[in-house]
């Protein structure tokens, strides 16, 4: 028997490599090399974090260990998770890096094992992306009204839309249905399994609202709600707006699973400078704060932030439109109260919070923008679910029955 020589791959140049990850490729997979300990060895593993996949190439090189962009876990050079800061010291085993290739450096080069290949994990089959069939059974948001008459896309195919002279609403080629609620057009390409969600109507004129600029991001719609939903990324994504105050630990919350959806609230402790009361010594500047999540499939989102000490309220209603496989449409509209201690806010105060939440927005682009996968895992295995991911499994879950996914 003659045994074949093992075939090498080179990835880097080891003087390149520090303690920063960078990505590289090998023959179609995305990998990740650092050096965690000057002078030391340089590692590689999967460019891919074992929590929401996200790749580790965004991550940072901090005292010899990565750590991920998205929710800070934390790993040792061997791969090993030393920290998980939504839970606070219980790490779960699988949540270690999935060991990477056997590494060669030679002549100043660092190569990979070829045979080591095979066994790096594949990204997962099952994704929610944004055009798939089971997604044309729902409510999709496809423009402001106020962009009307404009061409739309929505899961991969294009609308006309325009307001004919009889004052109706005209889609070509002809929809199922056509409405118009909270200022936005929706568009049910086949019958709708689901109605939009009855929340922040009526309250519209005890409030002031304002829209974002719709924005996009190569991001599915799935990502992009799972991301809505998420309460733990908030001291890592957001640290430059407001997640420097927040807490890592997530507290355990609760869910009440509702028809093709759920709702959750949490009371939450956080920072409030804002507050005239903090300034005027009647409060304290930490107050109690509480946040309820409601979704609705497959893309309705609306948190409503009630600021318990102060009585100001912040509703954010959050819609995705799946436009492409490469292309997802967010609109985010504010309803205001109580902010800066009057009922209705000035024109200044909105525009404040506008800004404000824009740059909030902002940050989880700029995150989104690294994220590879086309889609939302659909089966709950290839991910790695924490207690801070109630929500998020639930939002799988919903949207895997959504679409008539079987595992
Ligand atoms: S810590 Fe990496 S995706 Fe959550
Ligand atoms: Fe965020």
């Amino acid at each position: 028997m003659t045994l074949l020589p093992m075939q090498w791959i080179p990835v880097a140049r080891d003087a390149e490599v520090g303690p920063r990850p960078v990505a590289v490729d090998a023959g179609g997979t995305p990998l990740v090399v650092l050096r965690p300990v000057a002078d030391g060895p340089p590692v590689v593993f999967a460019d891919r974090c074992p929590h929401r996949l996200v790749p580790l190439s965004a991550a940072s090189g901090v005292d010899g260990r990565l750590r991920c962009a998205y929710h800070g876990w934390e790993f040792d050079g061997s791969g090993a998770c030393v920290a998980l800061p939504s839970q606070d010291g219980h790490v779960p085993p699988r949540a270690d890096l999935p060991l990477g290739p056997r590494v060669r450096v030679s002549d100043g080069t660092v190569y990979i094992s070829a045979d080591d290949l095979a066994a790096t994990a594949a990204d997962p089959a099952d994704l929610l992306t944004n055009e798939h069939p089971g997604l044309r059974r729902a409510w999709h948001p496809v423009a402001l009204g106020s962009e009307l008459p404009c061409r739309v896309t929505l899961l991969g195919d294009e609308y006309d839309v325009h307001t004919g002279d009889d004052g109706i609403l005209h889609v070509t080629p002809e929809p199922f249905a056509v409405t118009e609620r909270w200022g936005l057009i929706w568009v049910a390409p086949e019958e709708p399994l689901t109605e939009l969600f009855p929340d922040a109507d009526g309250d519209d004129a005890a409030y002031v609202g304002a829209w974002l600029p719709p924005v996009r991001t190569p991001a599915s719609a799935g990502v992009v709600a799972d991301n809505f939903l998420d309460v733990a990324h908030f001291p890592f994504v957001h640290a430059r707006t407001f997640g420097a105050a927040e807490e890592k630990l997530v507290p355990r919350y609760d869910i009440s699973v509702e028809p093709d959806g759920c709702r959750s609230v949490q009371d939450q402790w956080f920072d409030n400078p804002e507050d005239p009361g903090v300034a005027a010594g009647l409060r304290p500047l930490k107050q109690r704060r509480r946040a309820t999540y409601v979704y609705r499939a497959p893309f309705q989102l609306l948190l409503r932030l009630e600021e318990l000490d102060a009585g100001a309220v912040k509703t954010i209603l959050f819609f995705a439109q799946p436009e492409t496989l490469t292309s997802t449409r967010i609109y985010t509209k504010m309803l205001l109260h109580g902010i800066g201690g009057v009922p209705d806010p000035s024109a200044e105060v909105v525009r404040r919070e506008v800004a404000f939440e824009e740059a909030v927005l902002a940050e989880d682009l700029a995150l989104q923008q690294a994220m590879r996968l086309p889609g939302l895992p659909l089966r709950l295995r290839d991910e790695l679910h924490v207690r801070a991911d109630l929500l998020g499994v639930t939002l799988r879950r919903t949207l895997a029955a959504f679409v008539g996914f079987a595992p």
